[in-house]
């Protein structure tokens, strides 16, 4: 029989995210798992969000459990521009949105920014989720040249000759997801010298600046243009995604409508979650919590820096990510990542592969490890067994040459 409905044209345009589909695979027991972002369970603040439920039921339920506004719970808004100067940003609390995740976010940038046929610039490669969420709204994505430190100055320089109208530049300065790179301070005044001089604003992401395990990242690029640029920021990633709880900065003169996309899409981020992380957060408790979440990821990445270079084959290239929760790694010629990913899934381990990071030109060597959600002695373990799989795989020689 046929069927009744017609879908929209930019449902065509949607796909599964394949992070999605390899984490209902490496929901099998027993798989040593470096797919998913997945945060290690054991920094959920779960003591702190527990008193702080109560204190929300027990002092203002009737508020917390109410409709509450657009724009998000005034003090927790406030709280955001006051945490974002240390990045340098000057921001009034009115252009603070809080949305439910910085995914949604990304998914109002698509709604507000893009347009069927208008240029959108994105990192090779960059955030899958991104690409995901901007899709539906037909854009035409460039992808600007990138190495190890991001995109290039030069590429961004050449958007009004290569993609005219280009609405923005999506860019992930802090330990990208996937790649795990960050931009130097030098390379953050070229790009946004760079973008000013062409007239394309910058969409800011960054959910990873926190987690840094070395040095702390240089000053967001929106402190580099403030009225060319808008900022996504995460909770996920330090207290608990669980909460989907984000925001979203833009210039005074977009806010509006970011709100009205808001309004239309959910009404509001749920107020209860707000009103418990406000409570959780109001005091300083992050200054006491992101260092252990530090501690424990930075032994996580060293554990599987260790490794990767004791165990994987001659020929594969990566670089030892300064935060974020990923290794990007990129296999000798002749390997083709999903093409081992079955291989490896029956071996007990999984990983993403990388050709779904990029918006053209996928690199069929390249793969993503997470290094956040094992154990750095179940780390050393699903190196191991990766390296066994891609020496496998050399020896055999019998995956395709790309
Ligand atoms: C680069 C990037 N942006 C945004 C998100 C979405 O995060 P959330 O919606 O949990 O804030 C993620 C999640 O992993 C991410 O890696």
């Amino acid at each position: 029989m046929t069927s009744p409905w017609t879908q929209a044209r930019r449902a065509a345009r949607m796909n599964p995210s394949i992070i999605r589909e390899i984490l209902k695979v490496t929901e099998k027991p027993g798989i040593l798992s470096m797919a998913g972002g997945l945060p290690s369970a054991d920094t959920f603040p779960v003591e702190a969000l527990k008193a702080a439920c109560d204190k929300v039921l027990s002092e203002n339920a009737k508020e917390a459990l109410q409709y509450a506004s657009s724009e998000g719970f005034g003090p927790l808004r406030e709280w955001v521009a006051a945490r974002v100067k240390a990045l340098g940003m000057q921001v009034s609390p009115d252009q603070v949105l809080i949305t439910s995740g910085s995914q949604q976010g990304l998914d109002l940038v698509g709604k507000i920014l893009c347009d069927a046929g208008a240029p959108v610039a994105v990192e090779t490669p960059t955030y899958l989720g991104a690409l995901q969420a901007f899709t539906p709204y037909e854009p035409i994505f460039t992808s600007l040249a990138s190495d190890d430190e991001g995109p290039l100055p030069e590429a961004i320089a050449k958007l009004p000759h290569n993609a005219p109208g280009t609405r923005f530049a999506y860019l992930l300065p802090n330990y990208q997801n996937p790649t795990g790179r960050v931009m130097s301070a030098e390379r953050r005044a070229q790009v946004m010298a760079a973008a000013k001089a062409a007239g394309v604003p910058v969409v800011e992401d960054n959910p990873y600046g926190d987690l840094w395990y070395d040095e702390a990242p240089p000053a967001a690029l929106g402190s580099l243009w403030p009225e060319g640029s808008i900022y996504l920021g995460s909770f996920s990633k330090v207290l608990t995604p669980g909460f989907r709880l984000g925001f979203i900065i833009t210039p005074p003169e977009l806010y509006p409508k970011f709100l009205q996309a808001k309004q239309a899409a959910d009404l509001h981020t749920p107020g209860f979650n707000q009103r418990v992380v406000y409570e959780v957060v109001k005091s300083g408790f992050l200054d006491q919590h992101v260092p252990k979440i530090r501690a424990l990821y930075k032994a996580n990445r060293d554990a599987m820096a260790e490794g990767l270079a004791q165990h994987l084959p001659p020929g594969c290239e990566w670089q030892k990510p300064q935060g974020g929760m990923f290794f990007w790694i990129r296999l000798p010629s002749g390997l083709d990542a999903m093409a081992l990913l079955d291989k490896a899934v029956d071996a007990g381990i999984a990983f993403v592969p990388g050709a779904a990071f990029y918006a053209h030109a996928p690199d069929p060597r390249s793969l993503r490890l997470s290094f956040v959600t094992l154990t750095p002695s179940q780390i050393s373990e699903g190196v191991a067994i990766l390296g066994r799989v891609l020496r496998e795989a050399l020896n055999s020689g019998e995956e395709p040459t790309p």
